[in-house]
């Protein structure tokens, strides 16, 4: 099985559907109860195997460097207070083997751009992507973790997929799979429901052998004016295997306020102390 040491998380966007509280507050930071997103997509790529985790961010986002770095007076506060369990809890957000990388993208150019960006830190071995906007929840391992599985000679590439209604291929990359297989025939970023070849859509979870760096510099302006992750992809698969994943587990699209609040309510269920709640809002919708 090819361990992924290195995961990527391309964290420059603007977030401006949480709009105004990111104008302040990196959308990466929101919290789903008390953890932020970022820590949930942490814990994933962890659970996969990763020690090098390379933060894609910008002049905006110095929270998330913040977050993971330790916070003396903080600590030093609940240390003399006796605060133990909250203390553990603050020094414990990853485990010591684990360490950040934090990689300035200049310029707002799409997520493609925003990977290329982590060549250097990257270098020869394959690696993951991990958009913290998709949260996964499951019971067993990650999705991240069952994908690298899959990944085993260090040259496939594999991508989480998952169907969407039609109506919603305009919002995802939308891949072409054999018949009867998994092997990925073609890939196009947000067609329109008309030109999709599927409603089989990539979510926010890849693993990639290191040409693809090679790709994406090759790589022109695609769907919106942006360099695209997916068209460097859709250049990969003619030359590799790239295989789609049925991931087990389920998704929250945490980049819309419906999706926040999907999974806010799928914690809180979980918390007893919360419960509760969540039967009053199912009864109220
Ligand atoms: C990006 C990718 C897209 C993928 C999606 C998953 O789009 O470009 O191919 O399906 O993430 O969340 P974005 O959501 O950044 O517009």
């Amino acid at each position: 099985m090819t361990r992924l040491r290195k995961v990527v998380f391309p964290v420059a966007g603007l977030g401006t559907r949480f709009l105004p509280a990111t104008k302040v507050v990196a959308k990466e930071m929101l919290p789903v109860l008390d953890r932020p997103l970022i820590q949930y997509a942490v814990e994933e790529a962890v659970d996969a195997g990763a020690d090098t985790l390379v933060f894609v961010t910008n002049r905006y986002k110095h929270s998330i460097a913040d977050y993971f770095d330790s916070a003396y007076e903080l600590e030093e506060t609940l240390e003399r207070a006796g605060k133990r369990e909250l203390l553990a809890m603050v020094q414990g957000l990853l485990p010591r083997h684990v360490r950040c990388v934090y990689v300035t993208q200049e310029q707002a150019l799409g997520l493609g751009h925003a990977v290329l960006c982590t060549q250097a830190v990257i270098g020869d071995e394959p690696f993951g992507i991990v958009l913290p906007d998709d949260l996964i929840v499951n019971d067993g391992p990650g999705a991240l973790r069952q994908m690298a599985a899959r990944a085993a000679d260090g040259k496939t590439g594999v991508l989480a997929v998952e169907e969407v209604p039609h109506a919603d291929t305009g919002k995802y990359g939308i891949v072409d799979v054999e018949a009867g297989g998994d092997r990925i025939r073609h890939m196009v970023e947000k067609p329109k429901p008309a030109d999709a070849p599927s409603n089989l859509a990539v979510v926010g979870r890849y693993v990639l052998p290191a040409r693809i760096f090679d790709l994406l510099e090759q790589t022109t302006p695609g769907a919106g004016g942006e360099i695209q992750l997916t068209d460097a992809i859709a250049a990969l698969l003619k030359e590799t295997p790239v295989l789609a994943h049925r991931f087990a587990g389920q998704r929250f699209d945490c980049g819309n306020k419906a999706g926040m609040v999907r999974a806010t309510l799928h914690f809180a269920s979980l918390d007893p102390d919360l419960q509760h709640l969540v039967a009053g809002a199912a009864s109220l919708s």
